[in-house]
């Protein structure tokens, strides 16, 4: 069943508009926010992190109070390895979430990232609704566009542009194949990674890295051999486990025919624990951003533990930005006093002394 845009109420597919790409329509980035809100739309699979154990030191040699959770990305210092996926931006309801993502990123030197800009690039006026560098001077702040755009034609000058818009340190580039033929968008992708290449090799000329990204649905080890050769800086290989972009966009679907489709995908994707270990085999030190369905501070350090560097959420974030700013901060809060104890409990003076500190355990019954 679909979502009232405004409401987040079921709408009646015969209600529905005729079929159009979701992405064309001017209320779509609307649309999926409330669908994330108010709609069940996480996958019923788990990310398969819960399978690793902490390994315990009953002997830890560090203090709680001394713990370093500072770390490094994209030039900036971070004050914790935890950052705010890539969300929305391009209308004034989306700012202001972007405003109240962006002012706790700011309090606790968290890395952030803004949604796809195609709306802004394609449409200046909205430029202004992406723009949150007055609010986050020190935050690690990541653009964003869909890599299907690159096949299309777009290129150098875009990924400037959207780099320039928000006074970006780095470049996302997103690519989520399963959603665009859920969608019916973009759907060739023959050519993107020649067309990646240049892009990185130019943008990395003017001093910013590209990070290619999926949306959720996990990278396998060829994937991420050749991203890597394509030349990017880092990877974030959102997997399977939180929310679901095949049932997000089923949700969200202009026909019972899209809508059916995006169902059957709803558990398509490598859980991130998977996707996590995936690009590790091919990379040890290729920078790397885990997302997809973490959901607390245990989850962050699991993911840190097996070889992310840096834990990224983002519904969680949404869910509680759109409570109230206080509430996000308390938020981040616990997860990283979550994540303090378990480095703590596991004798990790500092984040990358996490990493190899768990084994495969026993599942809970
Ligand atoms: C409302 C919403 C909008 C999103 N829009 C984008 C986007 O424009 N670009 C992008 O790269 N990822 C986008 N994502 C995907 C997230 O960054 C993330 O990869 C995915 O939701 C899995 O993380 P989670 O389980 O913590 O939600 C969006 C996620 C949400 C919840």
């Amino acid at each position: 069943m679909s979502a009232h845009p405004s409401s987040g109420t079921p709408m009646p597919a015969e209600e529905r508009p005729a079929e159009t790409p979701v992405r064309r329509d001017p209320a779509a980035k609307r649309q999926h926010l409330d669908v994330c809100l108010y709609e069940d739309v996480e996958y019923r699979k788990s990310t398969g992190l819960e399978h690793w154990d902490f390994l315990n030191d009953a002997l830890p040699e560090v203090s709680l109070e001394a713990l370093d959770l500072s770390c490094s990305l994209v030039g900036r210092r971070l004050g914790a390895p935890l950052m705010i996926s890539p969300m929305t931006g391009g209308t004034p309801q989306a700012w202001e979430f972007n405003l109240r993502l962006a002012r706790v990123a700011q309090q606790f030197g968290l890395a952030m990232g803004v949604g796809s800009q195609r709306v802004a690039l394609e449409d200046p006026e909205r430029a202004r609704f992406f723009r949150v560098r007055q609010v986050a001077p020190d935050v690690a702040l990541f653009a964003n566009f869909g890599g299907a755009q690159l096949v299309r034609g777009w290129g150098v000058a875009e990924a400037r542009r959207a780099v320039e818009m928000i006074e970006a340190d780095a470049l996302f580039v997103h690519l989520n194949p399963i959603q665009e033929a859920i969608q019916g968008g973009d759907q060739d992708f023959r050519g993107l990674a020649g067309r990646l290449e240049s892009l990185c090799r130019a943008l990395q000329a003017d001093g910013v890295p590209v990070f290619a990204r999926e949306v959720g649905f996990g990278l396998s080890e060829p994937a991420a051999r050749r991203l890597i050769e394509c030349g990017v800086s880092g990877l974030d290989c959102a997997g399977a486990g939180g929310t679901s972009w095949a049932r997000v966009e089923a949700l969200c679907a202009r026909s019972e025919r899209r809508r059916v489709l995006g169902e059957r995908f709803a558990e398509w994707g490598i859980p991130t624990s998977q996707s996590i270990l995936n690009v590790r085999r091919v990379s040890q030190d290729i920078p790397l951003i885990a997302c997809g369905g973490l959901r607390d501070g245990l989850d962050v350090a699991r993911a840190l533990a097996l070889g992310a560097d840096i834990a990224s959420m983002a519904r969680p974030m949404l869910l509680h930005a759109n409570v109230s700013e206080a509430r996000l901060a308390a938020f981040v809060e616990s997860v990283l006093t979550e994540l303090r104890v378990c480095m703590f409990g596991t004798g990790a003076a500092e984040v990358r002394a996490l990493r190899g500190r768990v084994f495969r355990g026993v599942p809970a019954v």
